[in-house]
């Protein structure tokens, strides 16, 4: 056996998984988001330990076999969340999390300091409030008694490996998305450091994610009841784990992960493509490989949002259940799912959603409908940058929501122009993590010779050309909505 674990914003999931890929155990255990101000989001990296090693107590109580039987543990962690601890690692302060967003000016001060092309041809990204670099820039400008202190700094997941093993790391998947890292060399960039005086020093060692640390502490081993001789292995950023989870191993997979937002994520291997930081471009859990990804933030929000306001909270498979009746292109409703701006391919957070087209014969269903169109128009956006750049997408894995009603997988693979797969089940980033350590066990040679065992594909969705070219032209529309509405909210 091996363990996952999934160190999510919310709460952290383990997973005990076989050698056949099946999940015998899962235990979930949370924890609070501690927002002091409008735009904080931290959390105390103790309670990260404390949920953890509670969770992994459980398992091990309620497992039937002997703990000896776990061979590995690995990690994916919700990425980006700055950690900071002193020479004698103690932790200076809470983590400022993925989703704080106080930190605007100090991502205009990258700009300023670097320049976007030198900060794009280092670390393959655009400077975003969410990553790591501008979170520890503003510790260092609002608590420079703080930053003074600083010996290391760390990644969520990466914490928590280091207080059940007691040794320092990270890894390339986390790493790339700190801005400190030189996502295409593979080393912490020496040059950014310098640009704003963190001395290098603080940087943790870097790992592949299938690397074995050793194995766990004396301490960590009796408070859990795990076997002291369990190997760790290094883990991965949560977008990289659930790429992992659901098989982008090789060029021409793409993943469509529907949830409150929506991602679409590509496999990579050539670390020179250039997106111009459209879209995200961070090292892969798998060794020497990447993946591109770009971010609709009110995807299944949309319909949640629609639901609540309109349809009296009714259940999701309720609201949908007649939307395969209503034509392709909702009797001449469209929809743009910018709720609370966009991320990919706009980078604005100020525009706002619009429904176009409204008919007074109108009915729920058609605006539910015009909602998943609008949802998956959003998403091709960022399939779109991908094939611009000579990227071949032809399969796509669909998980979370919009893999669960039959009528939005055709509607994906029509829209996509994609083969669209759907998983027998998925487990998300968490079997990612259990992938790395059943790997870096030895169980497999490659990880994608764990991929084909560990996970099913259910059923297969091919696109039908008719379908594909009444989506093309309604496509062309809704690109333009953009356009036409963008000074409305400015
Ligand atoms: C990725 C991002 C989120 C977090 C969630 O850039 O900010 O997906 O990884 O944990």
């Amino acid at each position: 056996y091996v363990i996952g674990i999934d160190l999510g914003t919310s709460a952290v999931k383990v997973l005990l998984v076989n050698q056949l890929g099946d999940v015998c155990q899962e235990i979930k255990k949370a924890y609070p988001l501690i927002q002091e101000k409008s735009g904080y989001s931290e959390q105390d990296p103790e309670q990260w330990v404390q949920k953890t090693a509670e969770a992994l107590s459980e398992l091990v109580e309620q497992f039937e076999g002997n703990p000896q039987d776990i061979e590995g543990i690995s990690y994916s962690g919700q990425m980006h969340g700055l950690v900071l601890m002193d020479q004698e690692q103690k932790l200076l302060r809470n983590a400022i999390l993925w989703n704080d967003t106080r930190t605007t000016e100090q991502c205009q001060r990258i700009y300023e300091v670097v320049g976007r092309d030198k900060l794009l041809s280092i670390t393959k990204n655009p400077a975003l409030e969410g990553f790591t670099l501008p979170k520890l820039l503003w510790v260092q400008e609002n608590e420079p008694e703080i930053f003074k202190q600083v010996a290391h700094f760390m990644l969520p997941k990466d914490y928590v490996r280091y207080r059940m093993t007691g040794k320092i790391h990270s890894e390339y998947s986390d790493a790339a998305g700190t801005l400190l890292l030189d996502v295409g060399e593979k080393v912490w960039s020496k040059e950014m450091c310098e640009r704003f005086t963190i001395n290098p020093s603080i940087c943790p060692p870097l790992l592949e994610s299938h690397d074995s640390v050793g194995s766990i502490t004396l301490e960590f081993a009796k408070e859990t009841g795990l076997d002291q001789a369990t190997t760790v292995f290094a883990g991965g950023a949560d977008n990289a784990c659930g790429a992992i989870g659901a098989g982008i191993l090789s060029d021409g997979k793409t993943l469509c992960s529907i949830g409150t937002s929506g991602v679409i994520l590509s496999y990579e291997e050539d670390k020179d493509r250039n997106f111009e930081g459209r879209v995200h471009f961070f090292n892969h859990g798998k060794e020497n490989a990447f993946y591109t990804m770009g971010v609709t933030l009110a995807a299944g929000h949309s319909l949640e949002w629609f639901r609540n306001v309109f349809a009296e909270n009714e259940p999701f498979d309720e609201l949908l259940t007649d939307i395969d009746h209503i034509p392709i292109g909702s009797n001449g409703l469209l929809y743009t799912p910018y709720l609370v701006g966009e991320r990919t391919p706009y980078a604005d957070s100020t525009i706002r959603a619009s429904f176009i087209g409204m008919d007074s014969s109108h009915t729920k269903t058609d605006f539910a409908r015009a909602i998943l169109e609008g949802i998956t128009f959003s998403l091709n956006e960022s399939i779109h940058l991908f094939r611009e750049s000579g990227k071949t997408i032809d399969t796509i894995i669909s998980i979370g929501g919009g893999a669960k009603n039959d009528t939005w997988l055709q509607m994906q693979a029509d829209i996509f122009d994609a083969n669209i797969i759907k998983l027998s089940s998925e487990q998300g980033p968490g079997m990612g993590a259990a992938m790395l350590a059943g790997y870096g066990c030895g169980w497999f040679e490659s990880l994608e010779q764990c991929a084909d065992v560990f996970l099913k594909s259910a059923t297969s969705y091919t696109p039908i050309k008719e379908n594909v070219e009444k989506y093309h032209a309604l496509f062309e529309i809704y690109k333009q909505v953009y356009v036409q509405t963008k000074a409305l909210n400015e």
